[in-house]
C-alpha cells in the first residue's frame, strides 16, 4: 500500500519570529506544485502562533515539539494539548531523543502524553530510536519494541492509523552519522511489523513510519527509496529554506 510520504523539520530551539515568517513566505508558493506528500513544520512553541499566521492558505501542517498531559493546571513552564489545538496545531512530536535523554522523560510520561494527545485531537509523531552504547550492545531492537510497547499503551485504534512514528538513533542526531539505509529500514520494518502484531495488518498498513538522524539533501531520496520509509523527520538541515526545499522534493 502506498502511504502519503510526511517530511517534517523539527527546528528545535531555532529561529526568531521574523525568520520563520521569512522562511514559510519562501517555502509556500514552492509547494504549490508538489501534491503529493504532507509537509509538516514543528517551530518552538513561542514561534506557533507565527507559524500559523504565516502558512494561511497553504497546506504546510503545523506541530509542536513537545507538550504536557494535563489540560490545564498548575504546570510551571509548561503547555497543554488544548492549548496546541487552540493554536491549530494539528501534531505533536513526543518522546524525542532529546526530551528523553536531556530532560529525563520516561516511557511512562510519554504515554501519558500521547494519550492527551489523542484525546485532544492532535497526531503524535511518536520518536523511538537506541543510543550508540544500546546499539553496540546488540540492544537496538529490544529498546526499540520496549518504547513502542510503553509509548502506544492504551492507544486506541481509532487513533493508531494516523499516528507517526519516527525512528531516530540517537547516536545518528545532529552528529552528521546518519543511519545506512539498510539499518533505518530494517528499524522501520521492525516498527510496522510490531502495529501488525498489535493492531492487525490494516493499521500497519496505515501507520506512517519516518527515519530521522543527519537526513540532508543529499542523502534523502536513498531513504525515500527504501519499501517502507514514509518519510524523514528532519532537524539541522531543516532549518535553512532551501536544503529543506530540496528534501520535500527530493
Ligand atoms: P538532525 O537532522 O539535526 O540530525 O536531527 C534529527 C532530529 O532529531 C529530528 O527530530
Amino acid at each position: 500500500m502506498k502511504r502519503r510520504a510526511l517530511i517534517a523539520a523539527n527546528w528545535k530551539m531555532h529561529k526568531t519570529s521574523s525568520e520563520a515568517k521569512t522562511f514559510v513566505a519562501s517555502l509556500a508558493p514552492r509547494l504549490t506544485q508538489i501534491k503529493d506528500r504532507d509537509v509538516l513544520l514543528c517551530p518552538p512553541f513561542p514561534l506557533i502562533f507565527h507559524v500559523d499566521e504565516a502558512r494561511k492558505d497553504t497546506n504546510i501542517l503545523l506541530g509542536a515539539q513537545n507538550m504536557y498531559f494535563e489540560e490545564k493546571g498548575a504546570f510551571t513552564g509548561e503547555v497543554s494539548p488544548i492549548m496546541l489545538r487552540d493554536l491549530h496545531c494539528e501534531f505533536v512530536i513526543l518522546g524525542h531523543s532529546e526530551r528523553r535523554w536531556v530532560f529525563g522523560e520516561s516511557d511512562e510520561s510519554i504515554n501519558k502524553k500521547a494519550l492527551a494527545a489523542v484525546n485532544s485531537n492532535l497526531i503524535p509523531v511518536l520518536c523511538v530510536g537506541e543510543k550508540l552504547e544500546e546499539r553496540e550492545k546488540n540492544q537496538t531492537e529490544h529498546v526499540i519494541l520496549n518504547q513502542l510497547d510503553k509509548g502506544m499503551s492504551g492507544i486506541p485504534e481509532s487513533a493508531v492509523s494516523s499516528l507517526v512514528v519516527a525512528y531516530e538513533p540517537v547516536w545518528a542526531i545532529g552528529t552528521g552519522k546518519n543511519a545506512s539505509t539498510a539499518d533505518a529500514k530494517n528499524a522501520i520494518v521492525l516498527i510496522r511489523e510490531f502495529v501488525h502484531s498489535k493492531f492487525g495488518n490494516a493499521l500497519a498498513e496505515k501507520i506512517r513510519i519516518l527515519y530521522g538522524g543527519s537526513v540532508k539533501p543529499e542523502n534523502m531520496k536513498s531513504y525515500m527509496d527504501q519499501e517502507g520509509i514514509d518519510g524523514a523527520l528532519i532537524g539541522g538541515a531543516s532549518l535553512d529554506v532551501d536544503s529543506f526545499f530540496k528534501m520535500v522534493s527530493y
